[in-house]
Parts: C-alpha cells; structure tokens; sequence
C-alpha cells in the first residue's frame, strides 16, 4: 500500500472524530494530521493532533506551513485532505444574520477549504505528491433551508469551487483529484444542536426531531467507513459531487 498522509479538518469530534478513528484502526501504513481548535485524545504514534482555527486567514497558513514541512521530511505517495470541519452557525432568518456569523460562516465552510485545498496542490506538486481532496458538503449546497443562509450559502460556494479546481485539475493535467461529498443526517453535535431549535427559529425542526426519534440518522463511524473505502476508489471521479443517499 502507498505511504499516505491523510489530513482531518475537524477532528474532535463528529464525523471528523471518526474519520481518525477509521484510518488509525484501518489504514496501518497511513499518518494521520487532525485539525481543530480542542485537543483530541489519540494513542496511535501514527496520529498527530493540530490545534488551529481555521477561521482565519493566519489560521490556515499555519496548518499549511506545518504540513509542508511535514511533508517535505517524509516520502510519502499521496497526500489525502477532508474538509471536514464546518459551522452551522447562527439560525436565524437570514436578513437577521449578524455580519460576524456570516464572514465566520462562509471563512470556516468555504474559504479556508480553498485555501487549504490549493496550499496543498501546491506543496503536491513540489514535492511530486499526489493529492487527494474530499470536500463535505451537504444536501444544503443545492436547496434552501430557513435559517441556515451562510450554511447554505457556503456549502453551494464550496461545491462550485470544488467543480472549478476539478475542470482545472483535468485542464492543468495536475496530479490531482477533487471530489465534494454529502453525508446525509449524520448523528453529531451539530444534529443535537439543530434539533434544539424552537420552530420560530428554523421552520423544519420538527422533521428533524423526528429523523432522530425514528432512528433515522446515520451513525459516524458508518460514514466515515463509506469515506475510507471511497478514496482512491476511481467511481468517485474528480470534480464529482456524491451523495451518500444514491449509494
Ligand atoms: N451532521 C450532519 O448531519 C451533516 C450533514 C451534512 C453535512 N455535514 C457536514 O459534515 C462536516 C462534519 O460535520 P459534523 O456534524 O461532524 O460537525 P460537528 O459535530 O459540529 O463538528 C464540527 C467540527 O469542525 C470543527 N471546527 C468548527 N469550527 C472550526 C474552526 N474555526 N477551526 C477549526 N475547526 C473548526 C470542530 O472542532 P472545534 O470546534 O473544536 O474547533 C469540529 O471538530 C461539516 O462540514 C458539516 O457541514 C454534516
């Protein structure tokens, strides 16, 4: 199996949480970067925790100075990176929205993937690395939900940045794919935080509700599962949007 340096934006806890815990257990030959503002609890001499907020422009340099040193020291084959970590932000009807929110909302969601996305082809092509990049989306980049504009507003920003650095990569004849993933209700602290919601705030919160009451959402261990078996998998083409319910 090919040396791989897997990045996990996002890994305290949720899907990212799980994303490290699949390629730790799975991926013996794999080191593993996690990146997000909390500490995360890891024993595996394989995983390596990054504390960074990628909220900011100065936040995301950094991640990327440490992985080009990172991998400039070792020989690895390919380089992976999950866009994982994301923000729902404030829920309110979007003419309410505080500027605040929406600037950290759209910089967490859609900025910083683009500018990790591209510091990483840059360092790939260097030090002749193939690059990998899976995106999360969601079902929210293509319809409008109430309450979550920046959401959805980032989330379809990312999905034509994804599209365009695909057309690109095919143009360019970079050693590269991109790919934009939707992992359909996933049990998280963000679903926990929306089904919290009063219905004055996010019309939908009941359907929400229920999804949990009827067992309906997806664990993140089977996600990330989904997602350790998709990279470097050919059916998952570059500049592809894919969404767990088709599969
Ligand atoms: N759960 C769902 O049903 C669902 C559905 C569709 C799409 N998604 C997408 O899937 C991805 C994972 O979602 P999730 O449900 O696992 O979310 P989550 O439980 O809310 O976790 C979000 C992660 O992002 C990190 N993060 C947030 N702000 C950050 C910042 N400024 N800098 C660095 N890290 C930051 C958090 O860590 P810290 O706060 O410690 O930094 C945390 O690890 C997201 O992109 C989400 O939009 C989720």
């Amino acid at each position: 199996m090919n040396k791989r340096l897997v990045i996990i934006t996002g890994s305290n806890r949720g899907l990212g949480k799980a994303l490290v815990d699949v390629f730790v257990r799975e991926g013996t030959e794999d080191i593993i970067v996690g990146i997000s503002r909390t500490y995360v609890e890891q024993s595996s001499p394989r995983y390596v925790d990054v504390g960074a907020d990628l909220s900011s422009i100065e936040g995301c340099e950094s991640v990327l100075l440490m992985l080009g040193q990172l991998i400039e020291r070792d020989a690895f084959e390919q380089v992976i990176l999950f866009n994982n970590a994301g923000r729902l932000g404030e829920v309110v009807p979007s003419f309410q929205a505080s500027p605040y929110d929406i600037a950290q909302t759209i910089f967490v969601n859609q900025t910083a993937p683009m500018i990790l996305q591209n510091g990483l082809l840059s360092i790939g092509s260097s030090q002749n690395v193939a690059v990998e990049i899976v995106n999360l989306l969601s079902g929210a980049a293509l319809k409008a939900y109430d309450g979550w504009g920046a959401y959805c507003a980032s989330k379809a920003g990312l999905l034509m940045a994804t599209q365009v650095l695909g057309t690109e990569i095919n143009l360019h004849q970079l050693p590269a794919k991109v790919w934009g993933f939707a992992p359909g209700v996933v049990d998280t602290e963000m679903q926990t935080t929306l089904r919290t919601l009063d219905s004055s705030q996010f019309s939908q919160v009941e359907r929400f509700q229920c999804l949990f009451a009827e067992g309906q959402l997806r664990s993140p261990a089977s996600v990330a599962t989904f997602l350790y078996q998709a990279v470097g998998n050919p059916q998952f083409e570059n500049g592809g949007f894919y969404d767990i319910r088709s599969f």
